[in-house]
C-alpha cells in the first residue's frame, strides 16, 4: 500500500478506502462478468479495486488506493469520453454539438431501436454505442490507423502510462461478435451521419474498447477532467469547455439507463465499462478510478456502484 503522507489526516483517509472497499467486497458475487464478448468473461468476479487521485496542493494530495488498483482490464466504454474529447478537440464544441446531442436516451448502451424519426444527430448520443462510433468518425485523421493512434496517444499523454496497449484477445473477440455494431455503423451510415469506411471505422472503435488500463489510469483522467483540463502543474492540457462538456455528458448519460439513479446516490460525473471499470470525477476535488467486474444488468459494475455511493456519502462528494 502506498500513499504520499501529509500527516495523520492522510493515514486516515488511506483507512477509510480500505475499510469502504473492504465493506464492499461482498457486492462482487452479486454481479455478473460480461460474456456477450466472450473474451471478457475470463474476467475474475472476486476482484475490486479503487484508486483516488487528490492534487497534490490539496490537504489530502496524492494517489490513494486499495485492492486490485493496478489490475489491468479493458477500458471498454470509458473510451467514449476519450473519443468525445478527442473529436471536441479536434473540431470545437459548437461542432461536435451539431453533430451528436446532449440529451440522456435512457436507454441501454447498446441500444438498436432508432426508427427514421429518431435518426437525427440530436438524438445520438455520445456515450452510447451508436453516438461513440458517429463521434470516431469526426476524429480528423488521414486514415482510420492514424486515427487510433491519435486517440491512443492522447491517453498516454494524460495517464502518463506510456505503455497502454490494446488488448489482441478481446480485440479479436469484439470484431468476431460485434454485429449489433455494425448493425449500428451502417444506419448511421445510412442516414448521412457517417462518411468513409464503416468497417474500417468500427475497427477504431473496437481497438479503443480493448485498451487496457487500471484504476490509476482513469483516476488520472478522471482528475484532468475534475481540474477542468488542467494538469498537477496547472497547465491547461485540454480545453476548459471540453472538460465541461464531458462532464456534463456524463452527469447525465456516463452510466447509461442507470445514470438517473447513480445522480441521485452518488452525485457526480461518471463513466462505467462492461470490463468493471468506472471513472468518476468529482470537481475541483478528485479523480477516481475503480475495478470490479461483476455487473447489474444495465452493464454497470455492482461492487464499483456500492463503493462511490459509500465515498460520496462520506466524503460529502456530491455537487448536486
Ligand atoms: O460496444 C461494445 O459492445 C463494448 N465494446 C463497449 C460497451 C460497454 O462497455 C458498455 N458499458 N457498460
Amino acid at each position: 500500500m502506498y500513499a504520499q503522507t501529509k500527516g495523520e489526516n492522510m493515514q486516515e483517509l488511506q483507512k477509510q478506502l480500505e475499510e469502504i472497499l473492504e465493506s464492499c467486497r461482498s457486492y462482487t458475487n452479486m454481479g455478473r462478468v460480461a460474456d456477450y464478448i466472450p473474451e471478457l468473461a475470463s474476467a475474475n468476479r472476486d476482484d475490486i479495486g479503487i484508486c483516488v487521485s487528490i492534487p497534490s496542493e490539496s490537504e489530502y494530495g496524492g494517489i490513494w488506493h486499495a485492492g486490485d488498483w493496478e489490475k489491468q482490464f479493458t477500458i471498454q466504454s470509458i473510451c467514449k469520453p476519450i473519443l468525445l474529447l478527442q473529436a471536441i478537440i479536434d473540431n470545437g464544441t459548437d461542432y461536435v454539438k451539431e453533430h451528436v446531442g446532449m440529451e440522456a436516451t435512457g436507454k441501454p448502451f447498446n441500444a438498436i431501436d432508432y426508427s427514421e424519426h429518431l435518426l437525427l444527430r440530436e438524438h445520438i448520443n455520445p456515450m452510447v454505442n451508436i453516438g461513440a462510433i458517429a463521434v470516431c468518425g469526426m476524429i480528423k485523421a488521414d486514415s482510420d490507423q492514424e486515427r487510433f493512434e491519435k486517440i491512443l496517444s492522447m491517453l498516454k499523454r494524460i495517464t502518463g502510462d506510456p505503455d497502454l496497449a490494446v488488448d489482441e484477445r478481446v480485440f479479436n473477440s469484439e470484431r468476431e461478435t460485434g454485429n449489433k455494431n455494425r448493425a449500428l455503423a451502417y444506419l448511421l451510415k445510412s442516414s448521412g451521419m457517417l462518411s468513409g469506411d464503416a468497417e474500417s471505422l468500427l475497427e477504431v472503435y473496437f481497438a479503443m474498447c480493448s485498451i487496457k488500463v487500471s484504476c490509476r489510469d482513469l483516476a488520472a483522467v478522471a482528475l484532468l477532467l475534475a481540474m477542468h483540463g488542467k494538469d498537477a502543474e496547472g497547465r491547461q492540457v485540454i480545453p476548459e469547455d471540453a472538460a465541461r462538456m464531458l462532464n456534463a455528458v456524463l452527469t447525465t448519460s456516463g452510466m447509461y439507463d442507470g445514470s438517473g439513479e447513480f445522480a441521485a446516490t452518488v452525485g457526480v460525473p461518471a463513466k462505467s465499462g462492461v470490463g468493471g471499470g468506472i471513472m468518476a470525477v468529482v470537481p475541483g476535488r478528485m479523480g477516481i478510478g475503480i475495478y470490479s467486474p461483476g455487473l447489474d444488468k444495465k452493464g454497470n459494475s455492482v461492487a464499483g456502484v456500492k463503493m462511490l455511493e459509500r465515498l460520496s456519502r462520506e466524503m460529502n462528494l456530491s455537487i448536486f
